[in-house]
C-alpha cells in the first residue's frame, strides 16, 4: 500500500477533514458568487484532486479551465523563477476568475500567476488555496479561500506530490526524508 512506503509519514489531514472543508469552501465560494458564472482554473498538476472535488461543490454555472506552470529548483525547494507551461484555453476578459492552487509556499508561483492573469483584465480574480505555509512565504500573496495551514514541512497525497508520486493518497501526510 501507498501509505505504508517509508517515503510517507505521519497523516497531517485525514480525508475526513479535507472532505469537511472542502465542502465549506464549496458553500462558502456558491454564496460569495451567486448570481454569477466563474470560471474555475486549477492549476496543474497539483491542485486537480483539489479542484475536482471543490467544483461539485460549486453551485453555480461555472465553466473550468486549466494552466500549468514549472518552477525551476529542487524537488522540494523552487528557485522562485516561473514560467508558464500550458496556457488556459479562451480569454478572460471580463469573467470572474477562481485560481485554484494546491498550496501556497514561498508565493512565488502564485505571485507569478496572478500577474500574469491580471494582464488579460479578467473582471475579477481570486485565489482558493487548499494549503499554505504561511511560514515560507518570500511574497506577500492574498489568499480568498484558504483550506488549511500547514507547518514549514514538506506534505503530499491529495494530489501533491514528491517527485510525481504520491498524489493518489487521499490525505495530507508529512514526507518522511529518513528512509
Ligand atoms: P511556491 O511558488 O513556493 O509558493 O510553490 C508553489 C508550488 O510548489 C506548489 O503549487 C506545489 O506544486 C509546490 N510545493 C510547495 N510546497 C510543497 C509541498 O509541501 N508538497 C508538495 N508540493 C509543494
Amino acid at each position: 500500500m501507498l501509505e505504508r512506503t517509508p517515503a510517507v509519514g505521519r497523516i497531517l489531514i485525514d480525508k475526513t477533514r479535507i472532505a469537511d472543508r472542502v465542502r465549506n469552501l464549496g458553500g462558502e465560494i456558491s454564496r460569495d458568487y451567486e448570481g454569477k458564472q466563474p470560471l474555475v482554473v486549477g492549476v496543474l498538476r497539483g491542485a486537480v484532486v483539489f479542484h475536482a472535488d471543490l467544483i461539485r461543490h460549486l453551485e453555480l454555472n461555472l465553466k473550468i479551465d486549466f494552466m500549468s506552470v514549472a518552477s525551476y529548483g529542487s524537488a522540494t525547494d523552487s528557485s522562485g523563477e516561473v514560467r508558464l507551461v500550458k496556457d488556459l484555453e479562451s480569454s478572460i476578459l471580463g469573467l470572474d476568475v477562481i485560481l485554484v492552487e494546491d498550496i501556497v509556499d514561498t508565493g512565488l508561483t502564485l505571485d507569478y500567476l496572478l500577474r500574469n492573469l491580471k494582464n488579460r483584465r479578467p473582471a475579477s480574480l481570486r485565489v482558493c488555496s487548499l494549503l499554505s505555509k504561511p511560514d515560507r512565504r518570500r511574497v506577500e500573496v492574498s489568499v480568498d479561500y484558504q483550506g488549511f495551514e500547514v507547518p514549514d514541512q514538506f506534505v503530499v497525497g491529495y494530489g501533491l506530490d514528491f517527485n510525481q508520486q504520491f498524489r493518489n493518497l487521499p490525505h495530507v501526510a508529512l514526507l518522511n526524508r529518513d528512509f
